[in-house]
Parts: C-alpha cells; structure tokens; sequence
C-alpha cells in the first residue's frame, strides 16, 4: 500500500476493497450518530487549484466527523499563487498538516508534491485523474446492485479525467466498459494502454449507442472540464448526440442506473428528464463522496 492516494492504479483490488469495507462501517456509524473519532486531533490540509462543491465540503465535513479539522486554501491565496515552487510548498504543509488533499492541473505536479511532502497525499482531482469520485461511484453501484464487479458500464462523453479513472478502475475491478467518445477526445491513450496491458475489458468507440447497449451502468460527465472553458463552443459541436436522454436510456438494461459526478449541465451531456428519474442514482454518488473518502482518509492517516 503506498502512502498517497493519487491514482487508483497504485492500489491493489484488495486495499480498495478494504476501504469500501471502512466506508460502509462509518457510513452506518454516521447514520446511527455513533462516533468514530478515528482522526481526532489531526488536520487535513486542502489545497485548490480549481473550483469545487462537493469536494471541497465532504473532506472538510469527513473530517469533522472523524474528530479532525480540515483547512481550506485557493492557491490564488498563497504564496505558491506567487510562485513559490510545489516542493518547497510540500515540504512546509508537511510540517503543519497529518494529510493533504489536492485539487490541481496536472498530475505530474501532486506527484512532485506527493514525493516532497511525508505525510499522506490525496487527489481531489487532476486533467488526468479523479480518483475518489470513482470510488464513490463504484461504492454506489455498490449498494444499489449486487456483484457490482460482474455489471457492464459504460461511459458516453468526454475521454477525460472521469473517463480515464474508470479505465483505471475496470483494469482493476474486472467489469467489462465500454467508453463512447467523439473523435479526437479518446481517454489518455497511456492509461487506455496499461488498462489494455492488464487485461482490463475495454470497449472503444464512437457511437454511444453501442455503449450503452445493455449497459448496467451509465455514466457521464460535462463536455468541457475545468479549465477548458474557452472550448465550450467548439465541443458543444464535436458532442452533439453524446447525451445521455431517454433515447439512450431505452438501450441499456431495463434496471440500469444512471451516474454523473456533478456538475452537470443539464440537457447538454445529460438531459434533466434522466437527471430527475427513475434509474438516477445521482444524488446518493454525491452523498457518498463523503463517506467513501472519510476511509481513504483513515486508512491513509489513522495512527
Ligand atoms: N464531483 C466533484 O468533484 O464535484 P466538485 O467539483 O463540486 O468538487
Ligand atoms: N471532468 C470534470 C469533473 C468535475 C468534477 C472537470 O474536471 O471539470
């Protein structure tokens, strides 16, 4: 098990399991108002380099729940706004904080922060990956269907962050994906080659309707990510027909479950009709942020 928690590849099936084990545990303590002090005395530093809802207050109320504290920092506000370089940034939050979680651009620069910085580090989302939305998500499947590892999922949209976690996550897992992009916005053609290397069993295509053909499992996600707002326009052209409506919806398992990680821009990747229906399980992924990343945190962090 390494000490950081930037990509679920560093992590073997049985360590993630064992956290969705955790996360059920202090789910139900948390439902019952049973403590479960587990980090009482510690703090979680939260660093952003982007805009954020749900990450930003499920860490810090996990973190209250589990007896800790959480403190919040935009880097506009810091000195590593002004430039002061990551290591040095890294070196310092270690001496102060018993966790941190980061929220930034690019995956090479939370590694950088992850090998300078001895306490435990934790992704809250790079360009690359977003690895604690996939556990919450699988954790959610989880709960609405049983052996969530035999299901076939399917992703419709962009090959990004999300995409190439799910990728991650079937080379680990086992279940069968299928991934429906437009040309030209693949998933990470590296991830999609170790996923390939591992055996993962991946489907690449550009037509969602092979997709989501009885499909378990569909998932999706806005068309342009956090910093690529200026391309609205152009994607919005390059992904017409990558929605995922009532239409697509019919071509899927009759008992499938709809996923999107949020914010979603309702009626563009995903219309408000399934946002708001029957096979949405859209709202308890978001709760289960929380839940799923109180245990990352003690098992990252509990002495
Ligand atoms: N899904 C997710 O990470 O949401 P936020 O951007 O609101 O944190
Ligand atoms: N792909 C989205 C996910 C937001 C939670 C983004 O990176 O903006």
């Amino acid at each position: 098990m390494t000490k950081d928690f930037l990509c679920l590849s560093d992590w073997s099936l049985d360590d993630l399991e064992a956290i969705f084990d955790l996360t059920r545990e202090l789910k139900l303590k948390q439902k019952e108002g049973t403590p479960h002090q587990l980090l009482a005395g510690q703090t979680l530093g939260m660093l952003f380099e982007k805009s954020s809802t749900r990450t930003r207050v499920s860490f810090e109320v996990g973190m209250f729940q589990l007896g800790g504290h959480a403190l919040f920092l935009h880097s506009g506000n810091t000195q590593m706004g002004r430039g002061e370089p990551i290591k040095d940034t890294a070196r310092v939050m270690a001496r102060y904080c018993d966790g941190i979680m980061i929220r930034t651009y690019s995956q090479d620069a939370i590694e950088e922060f992850a090998e300078n910085c001895y306490v435990p580090v934790i992704n809250g989302l790079t360009d690359l990956y977003h690895p604690c939305q996939l556990m919450a998500d699988l954790f959610t499947v989880s709960e609405h269907k049983e052996d969530y590892k035999n299901l076939k999922y399917c992703w419709v949209g962009d090959g990004n962050n999300m995409a190439n976690s799910w990728i991650n996550a079937a080379a680990i897992f086992g279940f069968e994906l299928r991934v429906a992009t437009p040309k030209g916005y693949e998933p990470d053609a590296g991830v999609i080659a170790r996923a390939k290397e591992a055996g993962a069993k991946l489907l690449l295509s550009n037509d969602p309707k092979v997709a989501a053909a009885g499909a378990d499992v569909l998932n999706t996600d806005v068309w342009a990510s956090m910093g690529q707002e200026e391309e609205q326009a152009e994607r919005e052209k390059a992904f017409k027909g990558f929605q995922i409506n009532a239409g697509l919806v019919k071509l899927a398992n009759p008992d499938c479950v709809v996923m999107h990680c949020l914010p979603a821009h309702r009626d563009e990747e995903i219309t408000d009709e399934v946002i708001e229906g029957p096979h949405s399980i859209i709202f308890d992924e978001a709760e289960n942020r929380l839940h799923v990343q109180k245990a990352i945190m003690a098992t990252l962090m509990a002495r």
